[in-house]
């Protein structure tokens, strides 16, 4: 039997999607009542990280061992991916350990290498190319809003055409929604995956390059740092560049007066969004942070099969 991966948004089709909702709202549940349940009793799973994290590794940590495992947290310097040992040799040596791998790396070709090479299911943490778990709770967290209502929004994200984007273009080929990304030029998402998105006449995906224009009537503003893991050393010349970008009071004049502003967190607080933005009571950041915790168990206990 072939195994399921997460390593893309589109790895799940449009009902697994809704499925993985339903779940992880049952699982919200569950967690906050603080039910006792067991299903990965005696399961282990490996947790490579190549990159910093503090949502990702704490979320999947907690909610590993909430599920009756037992999460290990390989940092950078215990793996020495690429290396001291290639990701196709890790992924065969977790495979014989562990039940599950779960990965943040820099090369999305690593990735891949761990999908082909592992014979238990990986899950993908963030790669430089996407952040697939983070894309499902964001729409998981729109959902608990909006419900029925998905294909009437307009989804706009501000900033850098980066990993985040790359997911939510996927996640525009399975699931219809209007989505706009607004980037400085040069800064664009990944083009193959606007083609390949296009090219499945599920969603209208827009690339623009005026802020006030994109924004206009936003169901959902969403932003994410101007340098990501790996692009640091480029900040200051970012900042120059992509300072007409903040989300700031003036430009959420222009979104719905009930528009929902997002962030997949670490936020530069004064350069991609001011106080007053994430701070409002239009901000649900908190309420997603939290929701990567249930929508990644419902992840795991789908790849798992177990439900
Ligand atoms: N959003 C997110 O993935 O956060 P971390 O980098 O802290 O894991
Ligand atoms: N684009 C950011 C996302 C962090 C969760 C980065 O890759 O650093």
């Amino acid at each position: 039997m072939s195994v399921k991966h997460c390593i893309k948004v589109d790895d799940f089709s449009k009902n697994e999607i809704l499925d993985l909702f339903e779940l992880a709202a049952e699982l919200k549940s569950k967690y906050r009542n603080k039910e006792s349940y067991q299903p990965f009793k005696d399961h282990s799973m490996a947790m490579i990280f190549a990159k910093p994290s503090a949502r990702t590794r704490v979320s999947f940590e907690t909610g590993f061992a909430w599920m009756g495992g037992h999460a290990i947290y390989l940092a950078p310097q215990d793996i020495g991916l690429g290396t001291r040992e290639s990701a196709g040799d890790l992924a065969q040596l977790f495979s014989r350990y562990n039940d599950m791998i779960m990965a943040r790396v820099y090369s999305h070709n690593d990735m891949l290498e761990f999908e082909k090479h592992a014979t238990v299911p990986v899950v993908n943490g963030l790669t430089d190319y996407n952040h697939p778990c983070q894309i499902l709770t964001d729409m998981f967290t729109i959902w608990e809003q909006k419900k029925d209502n998905l294909s009437d929004l307009k989804i706009v994200y501000v900033g850098d055409g980066n990993n985040i984007v790359n997911s939510w273009i996927r996640l525009a080929s399975v699931l219809p929604f209007e989505f706009t990304c607004v980037c400085p030029e040069g800064y664009e998402p990944d083009a193959e995956t606007i083609s390949y998105a296009n090219s499945k006449n599920i969603s209208s995906i827009n690339i623009l390059h005026d802020p006030i224009q994109g924004v206009k009537d936003a169901d959902v503003i969403y932003t994410d740092v101007w340098a990501s893991m790996g692009q640091k050393e480029e900040v200051n010349e970012r900042v120059k560049i992509f300072s007409p970008l903040q989300v700031n009071n003036n430009l959420i004049q222009h979104a719905k007066n009930d528009y929902m502003f997002m962030h997949c967190l670490p936020a530069e607080r004064g350069r991609e969004v001011t106080d007053q933005v994430i701070d409002s009571q239009n901000s649900i950041v908190f309420e997603q942070a939290e929701n990567r915790l249930h929508t990644q168990n419902a992840i795991m206990l789908t790849l798992a099969n177990k439900v």
